[in-house]
């Protein structure tokens, strides 16, 4: 999806229905973070910080990078009203810039679709983690209820998987978590969690 549309979004993206369907993702990454205290975690297109300021308490430090500004403006906010010492934000687009840091650990949550090449963003991903870091894809699974020009509808698992180990990846892991109404582009879908190994 175009980048401005998350930038005009941005002060009205956190509803009702965008913040329960992140507590889904966000317990379901936390089972895939435990005794994870000494790391450190990208969380790539965070947009407003739904998903990763969940997450806090069980890392080392995270940083929140979005292509848009506006979305990690309210990100940031969050973060000053919370209180929170541990999280910091990166305007940064990978697709357009080489990122130079280093992580334990990158968490992407319903960001991958949309991307348009899937490959250059999971090679830029895998560059910046360390030496047997991981990284956390949250997304939707193959949906061919969805045709949109700009979101890929979904992924499957074997493709997803394919594309991971050809980037380098290793021990990739992927499950669907969740089922529910109306929660991709207004049509049901079901979610994925994939976990991999540089
Ligand atoms: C659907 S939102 C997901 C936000 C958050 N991860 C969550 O699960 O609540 C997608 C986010 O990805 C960001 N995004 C899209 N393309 C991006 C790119 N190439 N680089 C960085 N962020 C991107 C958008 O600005 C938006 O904030």
């Amino acid at each position: 999806m175009e980048n401005k549309v998350f930038q005009q979004m941005a002060s009205r993206y956190d509803t009702e229905d965008r913040i329960e369907l992140a507590k889904v993702i966000a317990n379901e990454v936390k089972q895939e973070l435990q005794k994870n205290a000494t790391k450190s975690l990208i969380d790539y297109g965070s947009g407003t910080g739904l998903v990763s300021l969940e997450l806090s308490d069980l890392v080392n430090s995270i940083l929140l990078v979005d292509s848009s500004k506006q979305m990690l403006d309210v990100a940031e906010a969050k973060i000053s009203r919370r209180g929170i010492r541990n999280a910091k934000v990166l305007y940064s687009d990978f697709t357009q810039e080489t990122p130079q840091m280093k992580a334990d650990i990158v968490l992407m949550s319903l960001v991958l679709l949309h991307i348009p090449d899937t490959e250059k963003i999971l090679q830029q991903l895998f560059s910046i983690l360390n030496e047997s870091g991981e990284l956390i894809i949250v997304d939707f699974d193959k949906n061919d209820q969805i045709d949109h020009p700009r979101v890929h509808n979904g992924f499957s698992h074997e493709g997803l998987k394919d594309i991971l180990s050809k980037v380098g990846f290793d021990s990739i892991e992927i499950k669907t978590f969740y089922h529910g109404e109306g929660i991709f582009m207004k049509q049901d879908a079901s979610m994925f969690i994939s976990r991999s190994i540089k």
